[in-house]
């Protein structure tokens, strides 16, 4: 039926950067009927949780079949990695996501920064280790500090910056010897360290057009001031004030189309969100990393800003219609503040009842990861609970009302940064 609401979709994941996607499709009056795969609390106020793991990918593509949904969009790293969106497609089943061949530039540290030197796009100097007694002997001809980071995935916590030689040969052994990571630390690369601002962009792209997301900036570190260590993300905001309409068009230029152009020609058109981890040095822009996907926290920032139809966007990119789609964002800000359980990223408990006031029950801008509903109440489930976003005319103001909605939200142990959107310089 044209026109009218008959679309089915499952969103894989059960993050908040999921629940942000599925937020942003039930907006869309196309949309019908909405499935998170396994989802989470907040998923399942506008969806239908399923309990299938983002990583079953047979049990996906059968759950697919029997529904006969329209669209499956695969937002997390690990199913990208294991092909799910390949499976899904030799089913006849429409997916959004880019295929395992090309979600390479995520899954393997060591394939891109290969592929990044080949194709001239910048990016730090570095060198790859299979063997850590070579790795090791490298190591003492470096300066530091140096950056150590295991080729596969691992939950984003997979880098490590090292400020003297013994931390980095301490950082070589847990990775490749302790295998801290498993398999992911077989390989190594290991890197030169740059300074300067980082700007996370990420992009949609068909694999011949791009359009760039407002871009953003994560917050890695799980203390104010960017101190402690590094955690899964404890908010964004959204536009950088670093990233100017210069630079961006420096990005769109010496990195972007040069990705998106190289990846066809090498026989892996990139199709999805392609996200640009990118350090704002002296010598220009470079690359930091590639990921293949949407961003968690950054999707929970960016998301409220998009104008245009999330749908219609993720079907011109199946479709590789990209360059026909006018794609708009608010010109405002936005700040989304993550609320972990006390403890995170070490040791933390979970099953503390959350108690919101009663003026965000209805707010958008909620954006639930580690919670579930147990005998009827909303509790914590995770390291990383909630993300409170809230917009504003200006990043200061929308931090402000982030934080105000932050503190009407209780549970036990709660554990947020205070400084998110506070950029000073
Ligand atoms: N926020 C960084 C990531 O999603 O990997």
């Amino acid at each position: 039926v044209e026109g009218g609401a008959h679309l089915q979709i499952l969103v894989v994941g059960g993050g908040g950067r999921e629940h942000a996607v599925v937020w942003k499709l039930s907006k869309s009056p196309r949309v019908d009927k909405i499935y998170c795969a396994p989802g989470n609390a907040g998923t399942s106020l506008l969806a239908e949780n399923v309990s299938i793991t983002a990583t079953d990918v047979s049990g996906i593509v059968s759950f697919a079949k029997e529904k006969q949904l329209d669209l499956v969009v695969v937002t997390p790293d690990d199913p990208l990695a294991l092909g799910l969106v390949d499976a899904l497609m030799e089913e006849g089943i429409r997916a959004f996501g880019p295929t395992k061949t090309a979600a390479q530039i995520e899954w393997s540290k060591a394939f891109s920064k290969e592929f990044m030197k080949r194709n001239r796009i910048p990016t730090a100097d570095y060198a790859v280790f299979t063997d850590p007694q070579r790795a090791v002997s490298h190591l003492t001809t470096c300066s530091f500090p140096i950056v150590i980071k295991a080729d596969g995935l691992a939950l984003g916590k997979g880098v490590f910056i090292a400020t003297h030689l013994e931390e980095a040969v301490h950082a070589v052994h847990e990775m490749m010897l302790a295998k801290r990571f498993g398999n992911s630390g077989s390989s190594i690369v290991i890197e030169a360290f740059l300074t300067g601002k980082e700007v996370s962009v990420l992009a949609f792209t068909d694999g011949k057009s791009l359009v760039p997301m407002v871009s953003s900036q994560d917050h890695k570190r799980a203390w104010d001031g960017d101190l402690g260590p590094n955690t899964g993300g404890m908010g964004a905001i959204s536009p950088s004030p670093y990233y100017t309409k210069e630079i961006a068009d420096t990005c769109h230029s010496k990195i972007f189309m040069p990705t998106i152009q190289a990846m066809e020609k090498e026989g892996r058109p990139f199709k999805g969100v392609l996200y640009f981890g990118l350090i704002l040095t002296e010598d220009g822009p470079k690359v930091l990393e590639y990921n293949a996907r949407f961003g968690d926290p950054e999707t929970q920032a960016i998301l409220p800003l998009l104008e245009t139809d999330l749908l219609d966007v993720l079907e011109a990119v199946i479709d590789e219609k990209l360059s026909l789609l006018d794609i708009h964002f608010k010109k405002k800000a936005s700040v989304c503040v993550v609320m972990a359980s006390g403890g995170y990223p070490n040791a933390y408990e979970v099953g503390y009842p959350i108690l919101l006031e009663p003026d965000l029950l209805r707010d958008d801008g909620i954006f639930h990861s580690g919670t579930a509903i147990k005998e009827g109440v909303l509790k914590t489930q995770g390291g990383r609970v909630l993300a409170v976003t809230a917009l504003g005319e200006t990043l200061q103001e929308a931090a402000r009302e982030a934080y105000s909605k932050v503190l009407k939200v209780h549970f036990e142990n709660a554990y947020f940064r205070r400084d998110i959107g506070a950029q000073t310089d």
